[in-house]
């Protein structure tokens, strides 16, 4: 009876090989998940340690740009008020060849300006924190007013379609008026050799949220740049800084809102930004 009771918990020679051999490749598999786990903890000490890096790199650029543009507005803004002065004393003299050739020096004078200006607000908006002056915004104003106010290639064929119904919004118009004017730009560029540029205003019946959408028949975005696009100073353009959609984005979340885009290479692009319903 002692020996039966026994024999149930006894392993055989056999039976005691296999579990030796069980123990020691569970024991293997131990080892090479601890190992794996070893690695991967590795990998994201070092990517922990790059984005710690790269967060400290973009905070001294910040800090600089703050400075540096801070001391560009006085004298940006001198220059500003003399080409204006110098236009307006222009236009009293008659008619000449040599009228129409400083005319043209001043309009190209101008349109670095409007360049240098766009700089420098990008860099003063990313260093900068945001308050958002929250009042009632017309969407459709902001938008007519950029648009008359850069000439756009005339090859670009700008249609804007905003539903009465969404209209005015509850945010901060500037910040409005700079996310628009940079998806503009960037819309423009996008169409060197010519196309369409849509931008729709609607309300999400569901959400409440506004809806913007910037849409372009332009180059598209290739798959391998996609995720790169919201970082700060990445840019493909010769002549680009890369803070135009980190601006955007910026500006966007502080006023509780949301950027997205889709895009497809030599098909076009769109950007929609959504704006949160008034909360009453
Ligand atoms: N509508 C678009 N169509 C195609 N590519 C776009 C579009 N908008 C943005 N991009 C891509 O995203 C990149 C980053 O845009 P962003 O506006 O941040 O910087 P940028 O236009 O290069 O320079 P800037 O600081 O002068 O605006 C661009 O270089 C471009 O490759
Ligand atoms: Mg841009």
């Amino acid at each position: 009876m002692l020996v039966l009771f026994l024999s149930q918990y006894l392993l055989t020679p056999i039976e005691g090989i296999t579990a030796l051999a069980t123990d020691i490749t569970e024991r293997k598999q131990l080892q090479n998940k601890l190992e794996e786990y070893n690695k991967h903890l590795e990998e994201l000490v070092k990517e922990r340690t790059k984005q710690l890096k790269d967060s400290e790199r973009l905070a001294t650029i910040g800090a600089t740009a703050g400075m540096v543009v801070h001391d560009i507005r006085n004298p940006l803004q001198a220059i500003t008020g003399d080409l204006y002065l110098a236009k307006t004393e222009l236009s009293s003299i008659s008619e000449s060849e040599e009228k129409r050739n400083v005319l043209e020096s001043l309009e190209e004078i101008e349109k670095n300006i409007d360049y240098i200006n766009k700089i420098v607000a990008d860099l003063q908006d990313y260093a900068r924190p945001l308050k958002p002056h929250v009042e009632e915004a017309d969407l459709k104003q902001i938008i007519d007013d950029l648009i008359a106010k850069n000439s756009l290639p005339k090859n670009v064929k700008v249609t804007v379609k905003v539903e009465p119904d969404a209209r005015k919004v509850v945010a901060d118009s500037t910040f409005i008026n700079r996310i628009m004017s940079n998806h503009v730009n960037n819309a423009v560029q996008a169409i060197p050799k010519g196309g369409k540029l849509h931008i729709h205003i609607s309300k999400d019946p569901e959400t409440r949220e506004a809806i913007i959408s910037v849409k372009d028949t332009g180059v598209g975005i290739p798959e391998n740049v996609k995720d790169k696009l919201f970082t700060p100073m990445f840019t493909t353009k010769s002549k680009g800084q890369g803070f135009g959609l980190v601006v955007i984005k910026r500006m966007t979340k502080a006023l509780g809102g949301t950027v997205a885009f889709e895009s497809q290479v030599d098909k076009g692009t769109t950007f929609t930004v959504r704006l949160p319903p008034p909360t009453n």
